[in-house]
This record gives structure tokens, sequence and C-alpha cells, in this order.
């Protein structure tokens, strides 16, 4: 997307739209009230008419309005004075799905929204976030025949208003990072496979700024990694920990940390999930698909950084050579786990990550994201997603950029007098902590495998895809992920 910026008079821009705005109270921005002014009243007609109110996202679409060079004017409820973040991305949706198919360029006028909280920066940032968002759309398996005539789209955006190019350049650079984590989370598993999404790390390091490995699950076997080998075995579909390294700021800087579940089909295993919305199991490898776009969209930006985006992926498969309830297997730590349910995998392939990683990388951070347990969902919905950890000073990070980014997390308990759940009278460790309190077994689990490394969990499980009949991968966490390491 191309922008620009305009600080010409809005009766005078010419553009396929402009987009400007009214609040609940009836009362028209400056721009809004310049293009009444141009046209004649206009504007104001239509509101004495209650075509328009102003509520929040509210919108009223006006082809070819005398005295304005603008093609379209697209009127936009702001609601309340004072607009908060939640009502701030309804207004910014509503404007996208509303111009985002439409020719030539779009003018926004949106300076009126821009308050102590939401600064125009901001505004810009999400604005260039709603465009890229409402542009994509899933075609990779749908058949040729029944495709649409390809949508036209704005060639730009003229932002009316001070220079903030580069937060629209950012808004822009995070809309691809997600776009890239929902068509990976939407691929069906057949095709998403721990191999492919290896392939897909290939394609990335097309640019030499990032450095891609493979550990395959040979080697991770002979190493010693039987926590995630005892996943990944019961899959004719090898396993794999993909490793890659982004380093902007140079060798001597630290490096940071972030980790993605990808289980790229999780059946349960020999503890068989039920039927019921089982497909939706392909998403389980969000967590990974969230690495990939915050490396993506890192490629865009290039910052002074260091970052180690690890991926750890296998398929959870019911097998003859697959894992059973009550097996115990050594992790790459020398822990031993007693497998006590199958379908809690996903800390076993991240907790022989996380030893890995710490080892070979000694992050100053470590961030791991995994679709983990339904309990988080549960208790949080599709709003939040699950924060874990015991350092204060992460939990703050995470929780700004959380915040900044309207990619909500709500920080859960991970203290150690859940621990004990975990216990096995045969092994080191259970893989699972009974009925109470699953997000935070989870997590309790998870930090034995951190100890001494600045650590933070986010359960993504509610907030990775949403189902029903717009069944999709939101993208989330990556705005999260991308704002919170470029405060590093
Ligand atoms: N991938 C699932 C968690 C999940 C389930 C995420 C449904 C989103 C929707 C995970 O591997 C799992 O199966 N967790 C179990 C853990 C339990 C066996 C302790 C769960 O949450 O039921
Ligand atoms: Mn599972
Ligand atoms: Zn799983």
């Amino acid at each position: 997307m191309q922008y620009q910026i305009s600080s010409s008079s809005p009766a005078d821009l010419q553009a396929s739209c402009i987009v400007v705005t009214l609040d609940q109270s009836g009362k028209l921005s400056d721009a809004a009230q310049a293009i009444d002014n141009a046209s004649g009243g206009f504007i104001q007609a239509r509101i004495d008419g209650r075509d328009i109110r102003g509520k929040t996202a509210e919108t009223l679409l006006l082809p070819a309005v005398s005295g304005i060079k603008a093609e379209r004017v697209l009127l936009v409820g702001s609601g309340k004075e004072d607009v908060k973040p939640a009502a701030a991305q309804k207004i910014l949706k509503a404007i996208a799905a509303t111009t985002g198919k439409m020719d030539g360029q779009i003018a926004l006028a949106l300076s009126a929204l821009v308050n102590d909280e939401l600064t125009e920066t901001w505004w810009a940032e999400q604005t260039a976030m709603a465009f890229g968002s409402a542009a994509y759309q899933f075609t990779e398996t749908k058949g040729k025949k029944d495709e649409p005539e390809a949508d036209s789209a704005p060639q730009g955006l003229i932002w009316l208003g001070n220079d903030v190019t580069d937060a629209l350049n950012k808004g822009d650079a995070v809309a691809n990072g997600v776009n890239f984590a929902r068509e990976l989370g939407n691929m069906p598993p057949n095709i998403c496979t721990p191999s492919w999404l290896a392939g897909q790390a290939g394609e990335l390091a097309a640019d030499k700024a990032l450095d891609v490995s493979v550990l395959d699950e040979e080697e991770l076997e002979e190493m010693g990694a039987g926590a995630f080998v005892s996943v990944a075995k019961g899959s004719s579909e090898p396993g794999k920990i993909i490793i890659m390294k982004y380093m902007g700021a140079g060798k001597d800087a630290p490096v940071h940390m972030i980790l993605g579940k990808g289980i790229t089909f999780d059946t349960g295993g020999i503890s068989l999930k039920p039927g019921q919305k089982m497909d939706e199991m392909k998403y389980d490898m969000c967590g990974a698909a969230s690495v990939f776009g915050t490396m993506k969209t890192l490629l865009q930006l290039k910052p002074a950084i260091n970052v180690i985006g690890m991926v750890t992926s296998a398929e959870n498969m019911p097998a003859g050579n697959a894992s059973k309830p009550g097996d115990v297997v050594t992790s790459l730590s020398g822990k031993t786990i007693e497998i006590l349910n199958t379908d809690a995998e996903g800390r076993l392939v991240l907790c022989d990550a996380l030893t890995y990683g710490i080892d070979h990388f000694k992050p100053a951070s470590v961030v791991d994201i995994a679709t983990l347990t339904g309990a988080c969902m549960a208790a949080l919905g599709e709003v939040n997603s699950g924060l874990f950890t015991q350092d204060e000073t992460l939990a703050g990070e995470l929780q700004t950029a959380a915040q900044y980014s309207c990619d909500k997390v709500w920080r859960l308990p991970l203290e150690d007098d859940y621990q004990e759940l975990l216990d096995s009278n045969f092994a080191d460790m259970a893989n699972i902590g009974g009925p109470l309190a699953g997000a935070t077994t989870a997590a309790c689990f998870l930090s034995r495998f951190t100890e001494g490394t600045p650590w933070a969990h986010l359960d993504i499980a509610g907030t990775a895809w949403v189902g029903g009949a717009k069944k999709g991968a939101t993208g989330r966490p990556v705005p999260l992920l991308v704002n919170y390491l470029l405060g590093k």
C-alpha cells in the first residue's frame, strides 16, 4: 500500500473517497464541516434527515457530493467524544470494510478522534493495520473455477494531518505479519505439516537478514529430546524444530527468543479427542504461525534488535507406535515425565525446545506462544490471551504492548503453590495436573524448563482463531509480539 500525507483542504482533495467523522451528538469534525460548507450544507441535511446519527462505527456513503473534488464522501460515526481503543477498532474496521474494495486513493481525515491515549501516530498505525487486515482472503485451496473476479483494492491512503509515515509503514508491516500468520493457520493440515512449515521458513530466508536452520526428528532423538519425540513419533510426518535468527542489533547485543507451539494437527493421540469440531485442531499450530508472522513483520521493518524465532512442530496422532498413557520419557533437560494424557502434547514439544533454545542461544528473555489449554479458553474466552510469568518486568512489557496494540492479555496465576499438582509416583513430573487450574498447571510444567531465564507464556487457545460461520485464524498475537519486541 502507498501512503501519502496531505494538508490540503478536504473539499479540494482528489480521491476516490474521503472519510470524515461526526460524534453521537451529531457534531461534525472540522473536516466534515469543511465539506459541509463547500457542498452547501449537504452533510448537515443528511444528519437532519436522520440518515446517520454518529453512533460508533455507523457509516453513510455519499456518492458525488457537489462542490467536493473527491468522488465520494464516507461519513463515519465516532460515538462518544472520548474514543476508547475498542470503539476505535470498530470505527477503523467499518471504514476499511466500506472503502477497502474501492479503486484509487482513500483519504482519511481522522484528527478529530485523536485524544491523550489514542495519539495521531496510534490512529495511523491502526488504520494501516485495519486496511491490511480487510484485504486478507483465504483462496489457496478454493477451486479456481469459482474464483470471484479479482477484487479491486485502494492503491493508497492519503492521511490528512501530520507526517505519520513511519506509523503507517509500521501498521502495514504488522498487517502483513498478521495476514501471514492467518494464512498459515488456515492452511489445511494435509498441506501444513511440520516439513511444510520448515519450507515456509526457508522462503522467509530469501531475505538475507534471516538465518534459518532446522532440527529434524532423528537429530532430536539422538540429542535426547525424548519429550518432543514422544509426540512426533506416532505420525508419519516427521517432527521439526525450526530456528529463525534475525540479528538486527549485531552479535554482541542481547537476543530475545519467541517460541511457538506448532502442532499441525492435534487428534489427542491415544487419548483421542471427541470428533466434534476436530477439524479446528489444525489451528494447533497458531503459536508457530504467530512466530512466523512476527518474523515477517521484523523483516519488513528491519529494527535494530536480535530475535530468535523458534517453532516446535509435530503432528499428534494415534498409532501403533504412539505414546500411551503411563509411558515415562526423558526430556532433553534430563527430567523424566510420566505421560498421563497424550492430549497434553503441547507442553511436551515445548519443553525440549525451551531447553534447547535456552542452552544454545542464552536468550535475555523467552516468550512462548501456544494454543495450550481448553481451560484457558474457558476462563478468558476469545477476548484475552492468557499471560503467565513470574517476571514482573516481562509482565509489564507484555501488558503495555498488548494494550497499545489492542491485542489483549490477562494475567493468570503462576505460583509455586500449584506445582505439586504435577507430582508423579513414577517420574519427576506428570504431564497433566488434574481437573483444577488446567491453564496454570500447563504453565507450571513449562516453568520447570526455563529456570534462570526471564520467561513468559502466552496461552492463545481462545484468541488464535474464531469458529462458526466466520471460521478463520485471527493472526493474534502478532501485533502484541511485534510491539513487545520493538520495545527491546
Ligand atoms: N491443543 C489443545 C488445547 C486446545 C483445545 C486449544 C481446544 C483450543 C481449543 C491441547 O493440546 C490439549 O489438548 N489440551 C488439553 C490438556 C489436558 C489433556 C490436560 C485440554 O486443554 O483439554
Ligand atoms: Mn492436545
Ligand atoms: Zn494441542
